[in-house]
């Protein structure tokens, strides 16, 4: 595959690595110095966009890989309140799109297990749940997408409780996501459910990044000839 590279910090350096590795070809880098190389144009040399910048620039730089007609897969959190409009500029384009909170093939397993144990704990309502992330400090965002993921996809089973907040809370109907940013992690999920009695728990730790890179390039190839909008359950059959 030829690859476009929108954003080229820590992911979009991983990204390449695997990348080169496995036989594709990085063809267009932008970082926010080189912006004058995000063009329609140099867009077009490659065949799919891979899209790790900021909250701030991805809806537009979403909008231009689709405007040239090339599709993207998009990592970057933290920008979902604009994901129908993005949804909506995909269909009226016809183009190609794929986002995914977390790339790694791990996390996505972990978000399958974590419906059914929701599923399992939503008969009982002595267990009270919450969510803890710990991510590394340059992190821009909080709660991490990963965690409004498993936060949304616990409030679909959990009728008790009827949003998130990014606290602690006793409040029954709110679900806590608690966030803590120190070092280098590269990404810790933990759903806990706390009884007067015992304490369930279930948790993802990332080791490095290469699982969300190398998640992003199998996301990559799933799309490259498709036309639509995409999860990684699509890519993951689950
Ligand atoms: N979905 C997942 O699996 C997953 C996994 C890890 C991280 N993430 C998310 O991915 C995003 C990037 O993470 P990262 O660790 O790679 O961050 P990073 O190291 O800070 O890299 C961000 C890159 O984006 C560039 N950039 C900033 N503004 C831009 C703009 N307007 N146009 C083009 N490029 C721009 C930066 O350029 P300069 O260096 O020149 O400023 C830098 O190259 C974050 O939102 C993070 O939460 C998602």
């Amino acid at each position: 595959m030829k690859i476009a590279l929108i954003g080229y910090g820590k992911m979009g350096k991983a990204i390449e690595e695997i990348a080169t590795a496995q036989g594709d070809e990085v063809v267009l880098k932008i970082s926010s110095s080189g912006k004058n190389l995000f063009s329609i144009k140099n867009i077009q040399q490659a065949e799919i966009a891979i899209e790790f910048t900021k909250p701030e620039s991805a809806v537009e730089n979403i909008k231009m890989c689709l405007d040239a007609n090339v599709p993207v897969v998009c990592g970057t959190t933290g920008w979902l309140k604009q994901f129908d409009e993005i949804k909506d500029y995909c269909n009226q384009k016809k183009g190609t799109f794929l986002y995914a909170s977390n790339f790694s093939v791990g996390v996505n397993l972990f978000f399958a297990l974590n419906k059914y144990l929701a599923s399992l704990m939503s008969e009982h309502a002595e267990y009270n749940v919450s969510i803890e992330e710990v991510h590394h400090t340059q992190k821009k965002d909080a709660p991490s997408g990963t965690a409004i993921t498993l936060a949304e996809q616990i409030l679909e089973k959990i009728k008790i409780k009827t949003s998130w907040v990014n606290n602690e809370t006793d409040k029954q109907s709110e679900l806590g996501i608690i966030s803590k940013r120190t070092g280098e992690v590269p990404g810790i999920h933990t759903i806990k459910y706390n009884s007067p009695t015992d304490v369930i728990e279930i948790t993802h730790s990332a080791l490095n990044r290469k699982g969300f890179a190398s998640g992003a390039l199998l996301a990559a190839k799933f799309i490259v000839d498709k036309k639509g909008i995409f999860t990684m359950q699509d890519v993951l059959g689950l």
